[in-house]
């Protein structure tokens, strides 16, 4: 199922719930599932809240009402960057339940190359050496998608986009996925897509920052106070209000690791 079928919400809303396996690169309990209704079935991943590992810097709520609220914002932007998530109970309790994204090629979007090797048009992020000691530079695609996935990040002061969170679907669509650790108040923005740095934002993207800013101060503040605290609600206005000021992808602020490790 596409992750733009009007379906797919209400079949994770209302779907029978299965476990059918379990993600063992993941570092929550995270497990591979299916949700059916009446003979139609879509695959997804269900994070139980139970299976959280409790983190110091996030305190409050929990990680996957933060999953949700990061779809939320993403709906706001009319982008569909991340796939259909919903809060609901299931066979291990209550927990986060998204769409499974089929994907194109493993290899994705953000890759580590030789130095003479970037593909055409992708963006150096940084440089650092391969597992045999040789140079290599970790790059990603330009692509809108990306564009606007890394513009996405900045609104949910991601802690945690690594290349494997990145996803390109059979679609032919960006799609980022596990967005536990983001919304935090103070910035924490750690992500693998620095090479839009210091880039000027397109109009449509402010366009869209401006509808999203007056979003938050309704509806999607309101939705977004669900999962997360008022102050981190003020702490995307905030966010948003800067790139409508700056109108440009921002650079690392210095005081936190600006990529994630492992990066993939
Ligand atoms: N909705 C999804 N569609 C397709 N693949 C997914 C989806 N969610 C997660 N994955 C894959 O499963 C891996 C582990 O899931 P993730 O959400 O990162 O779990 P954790 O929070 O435990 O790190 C991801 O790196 C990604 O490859
Ligand atoms: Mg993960």
């Amino acid at each position: 199922m596409l992750p733009t079928d009007p379906a797919a919400l209400p079949l994770l809303h209302h779907g029978r719930l299965e476990v059918s396996g379990r993600l063992v690169e993941a570092s929550n309990a995270t497990f591979l599932s299916t949700v059916e209704c009446d003979g139609v079935s879509a695959d997804c991943v269900y994070k139980p809240i139970r299976g959280e590992r409790p983190l110091w810097d996030f305190p409050d709520g929990t990680l996957a009402g933060r999953e949700v609220a990061s779809w939320l914002i993403s709906e706001a932007t009319g982008w569909s960057l991340i796939p259909p998530t919903v809060l609901r109970p299931g066979p291990l309790g209550p927990g986060m339940v998204q769409l499974w994204i089929d994907i194109e090629d493993e290899r994705g979007l953000v890759d580590v190359v030789a130095l003479d090797a970037v593909p055409q048009g992708w963006r150096p992020v940084l440089r650092a050496h391969d597992r045999y000691g040789d140079p290599a530079l970790l790059v990603h695609a330009d692509t809108d998608g990306l564009r606007r996935l890394a513009v996405l990040d900045v609104l949910l002061n991601n802690a945690d986009r690594k290349g494997g969170h990145v996803l390109a679907g059979c679609d032919g669509a960006v799609y980022g996925v596990d967005h536990g650790i983001c919304l935090h108040r103070e910035d924490k923005l750690r992500t693998v897509l620095w090479g839009f740095l210091g880039q000027p934002l397109c109009g449509g993207v402010l366009d869209v920052l401006r509808r999203v800013r007056c979003s938050l101060d309704g509806a999607l503040g309101t939705a977004l106070a669900e999962h997360v605290t008022r102050a981190e609600v003020r702490a995307v206005c905030k966010r948003t209000d800067r790139l409508l000021t700056t109108e440009t992808f921002p650079a690392p602020n210095g005081n936190w690791p600006a990529i994630p490790w492992p990066a993939f």
